[in-house]
């Protein structure tokens, strides 16, 4: 399947899917061959064992192509790296007539775009995201940045790369950790914008699904239903003023958990892990705020746990999520403004919440505690 990402004068997307993916990708680069000077393959550690070699084997003109690598993690994505990066970029000689390939998850697209869309003022750039959260979230929609000390994605630009080509297959390499936290972004893109999917993932157990990881058809059938529906927002609204911020469901309370078990380093939470108990807590202020019906909403909780772990909160954890929520980046004037569903498949953005009410919230999902 291929899509056509446009965003307004930005430029477009392209976004490739589907088993004929590396040949899509082998015809890319060849109508580039004329154009591009030479090529660049950034990875991790991890991503490069798992996925380089694949891809090398089924594309043989990335043989001949430098391989950037860094250290796996998180805390990679920093200024630091980036540096490191412009720096060897500069020395190989790198120029505006290079190509940047971004071999890996999240980290790797938010880096390397970020990476390349700064660098000489922007050289091209193409992702082939191998986590689900790079399929589904991240390599889509043209964000790229790196973070400040503890400040995630402090620093970015709205930049798309040239091209995305999605291979699920690369899945297979995965752990579960990793699934479940792409497919919590799936549940999100399905709640806020597309009942049908929801139907889809309610006929689904989780725990089949993820015992069934090399399954390619099942994974190809919900990563390019995912990623559709967040090429049609992101088209409609690419620098976030409005509609795009419906994406941000189960964000603001779940960056909030993200941070606590990251700073209490109590299992820190992976992100989609922190968006799905997130989700909970704000599903329950759409019953206040939205309307969304208690049937709806339970039936959210029930798709996410008991996959996801419940994650418990002790003495002043209440205040930190709090006063890290009152930090969110999404905050304007007196209260909280939150992406919240009116039913599942509809929801609206900016709806302003008080205190008490996002207490409330988290007090509700103390209660599901077993
Ligand atoms: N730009 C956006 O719109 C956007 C959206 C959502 C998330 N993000 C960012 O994405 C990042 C999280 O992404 P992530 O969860 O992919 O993290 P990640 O890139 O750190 O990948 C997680 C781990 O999985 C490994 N991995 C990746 N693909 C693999 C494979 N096929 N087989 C085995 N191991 C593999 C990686 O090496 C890493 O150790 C965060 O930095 C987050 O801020 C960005």
């Amino acid at each position: 399947m291929r899509l056509t990402l446009k965003t307004g004068p930005e430029k477009a997307a392209e976004v490739y899917t589907g088993s004929a993916v590396f040949q899509e990708l082998k015809t890319w680069l060849g109508n580039l061959s004329s154009v591009t000077d030479s090529i660049f393959i950034l990875t991790d550690k991890k991503t490069r064992s798992f996925c380089l070699e694949h891809l090398t084997s089924v594309v043989p003109s990335l043989q001949l192509a430098e391989v950037l690598e860094i250290p796996a993690g998180e805390k990679n994505k920093s200024l630091k790296s980036a540096e490191h990066l412009w720096n060897i970029l500069a020395g190989k000689g790198a120029s505006r007539s290079s190509l940047l390939i971004n071999l890996g998850g999240g980290v790797i697209t938010d880096l390397g775009g970020f990476v390349a869309s700064t660098f000489k003022r922007g050289i091209p750039f193409i992702h082939i995201p191998t986590s689900l959260l790079g399929m589904v979230d991240a390599a889509i929609g043209g964000k790229t940045g790196i973070n400040l000390g503890d400040i995630k994605n402090q620093v970015g630009t709205f930049h798309h790369p040239d091209a995305i080509f999605i291979h699920t297959g690369f899945l297979g390499t995965l752990d579960s950790y990793g699934l479940l936290s792409g497919f919590a972004e799936i549940i999100k893109t399905a709640l806020v914008a597309d009942i049908v999917l929801w139907e889809k993932l309610g006929s689904i157990r989780l725990q089949d699904l993820l015992n069934r990881q090399e399954d390619e058809a099942i994974w190809e059938d919900l990563v390019s239903a995912s990623v559709a529906i967040k090429c049609s927002i992101v088209e409609q609204d690419f620098r976030e003023k409005n509609l795009r911020e419906i994406l941000n469901f189960g964000h603001t309370i779940g960056h909030a958990f993200e941070s606590l078990s990251l700073q209490k380093n109590r299992n820190p939470l992976s992100h989609g892990h922190a968006i799905a108990l997130g989700m909970i807590c704000e599903s329950y202020l759409s019953t206040v705020k939205t309307g969304l019906n208690s049937k709806d909403r339970d039936a959210i909780i029930h798709m996410i746990f008991p996959d996801y772990e419940y994650y418990p909160l002790h003495g002043e954890d209440l205040d930190f999520l709090m006063d890290f929520i009152g930090h969110d980046k999404k905050r304007t004037g007196s209260g909280s403004r939150f992406s919240l569903l009116k039913s599942p498949g509809n929801a609206i953005s900016g709806v302003p919440c008080e205190a008490g009410e996002i207490i409330e919230s988290i007090d509700f999902y103390r209660t599901l505690e077993r």
